[in-house]
């Protein structure tokens, strides 16, 4: 059994192949360097880019794992949430290959793969877990008693973990995505230099705004009052430390999920996922409190293919499909 995934939903293109829940071939072309000179991603370029580089990552996709597009049995995409112009991409090419091959086709909810990408690399995981699913676009807690059920426990109020990480990179003039640059400059830096809030919400819900908010009046009082001072040990100081706000304030939310809910393990997912501190601090926390962690690698912490095609591949086997008259949604809750 061979399914063919394909993400679209933001920035990058990709495609993979799996051989049931074995991964045969995970492509991903990036559209960084598209957008890096607009300090984010600008969604009409992203769905022109998409339909440029769709099929060329389908077909390397199919080439790495050996395979022609006949043999495919299922295509799984990504079709909920995202941008609406980049989902159509993936979504129409999906439709198109399932129908003209005559072989069943799934939309996936993108939140739903991301957490799934953790049964890729361990398939021996099992359930009930607390997620942590931390990307550019959500932060949210999910109790998963089971494969299909995930109970939202609490979600930021306001910015997404990873958008915080841009719009702070921004303030800071660094490029787009911000979250690797200071996740590579916060390691030079010293993360006790400034002690910004961690303004938590009641339950289990998030709120980075208040943080982001603390490191831009910082950011307006050094400029004005140490123009002498070397410039870049500030931004390197000013990136650990607030990157040190963040992940506490992750990982606090998390340990406290996992002992209310008594559940023994915890699964981190997302692009913030792939975070270096993020992972250091989560795999103490757990420790200390006696939890399994499982954290995917990172090229499946970030956007890809083959998580796509494991939550199609899984609700394939439940028996779900999805009609061709399925139209993709900007907004869709787990
Ligand atoms: O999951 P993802 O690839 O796309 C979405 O579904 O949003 O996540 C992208 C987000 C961006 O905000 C990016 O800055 C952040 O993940 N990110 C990171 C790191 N790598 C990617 N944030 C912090 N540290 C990183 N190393
Ligand atoms: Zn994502």
């Amino acid at each position: 059994m061979l399914t063919l995934g394909i993400e679209t939903s933001c920035d990058e293109t990709a495609a993979a192949v799996l051989r049931e829940t074995t991964v045969l071939a995970n492509v991903v072309s990036s559209q960084i360097a598209l957008h890096e000179k607009y300090g984010g991603v600008v969604p009409e370029l992203a769905s022109r880019e998409h339909l440029r580089n769709l099929m060329p990552v389908v077909r390397e996709a199919l080439d790495r794992a050996g395979v022609t597009i006949k043999d495919i049995n299922l295509v799984a995409v990504t079709s909920a949430p995202g941008l609406i112009g980049a989902l159509l991409v993936g979504v129409s090419a999906a439709k198109a290959m399932a129908y003209s091959l005559g072989i069943p086709f799934i939309g996936v909810h993108h939140g739903e793969a991301h957490i799934l990408a953790a049964h890729l690399e361990y398939p021996c995981l099992g359930y009930p877990y607390i997620a942590l699913l931390a990307s550019g676009g959500h932060t949210a807690l999910y109790h998963v008693r089971e494969f299909g059920s995930y109970r939202l426990l609490g979600q930021t109020r306001d910015d997404a973990a990873g958008e915080a990480f841009d719009k702070v990179a921004k303030l800071l003039d660094l490029p787009y995505p911000g979250g690797p640059v200071i996740d590579r400059l916060a390691q030079e830096g010293d993360q006790q230099a400034v002690h910004f809030p961690r303004g938590q919400r009641e339950g289990h819900d998030f709120s980075f705004s208040g943080l982001k908010t603390a490191v831009r009046n910082h950011v307006a009082l050094f400029r004005s009052k140490d123009a002498g001072l070397d410039r870049s040990l500030k931004v390197k100081d000013i990136a650990a430390s607030f990157q040190a706000a963040a992940v506490d304030m992750l990982v606090e939310k998390t340990i406290k999920a996992a002992t209310e809910y008594g559940v023994a393990a915890v699964v981190v997912a997302g692009g913030v996922a792939a975070n270096s501190s993020l992972r250091k601090e989560m795999r103490q926390a757990c420790e200390k409190a006696g939890l399994t962690l499982t954290l995917p690698g990172m090229d499946l912490c970030v956007d890809n293919a083959a998580m796509v095609a494991l939550a199609g591949y899984l609700h394939y086997q439940r028996g779900d499909r999805s009609n061709l008259d399925l139209n993709p949604t900007a907004s869709a809750t787990l």
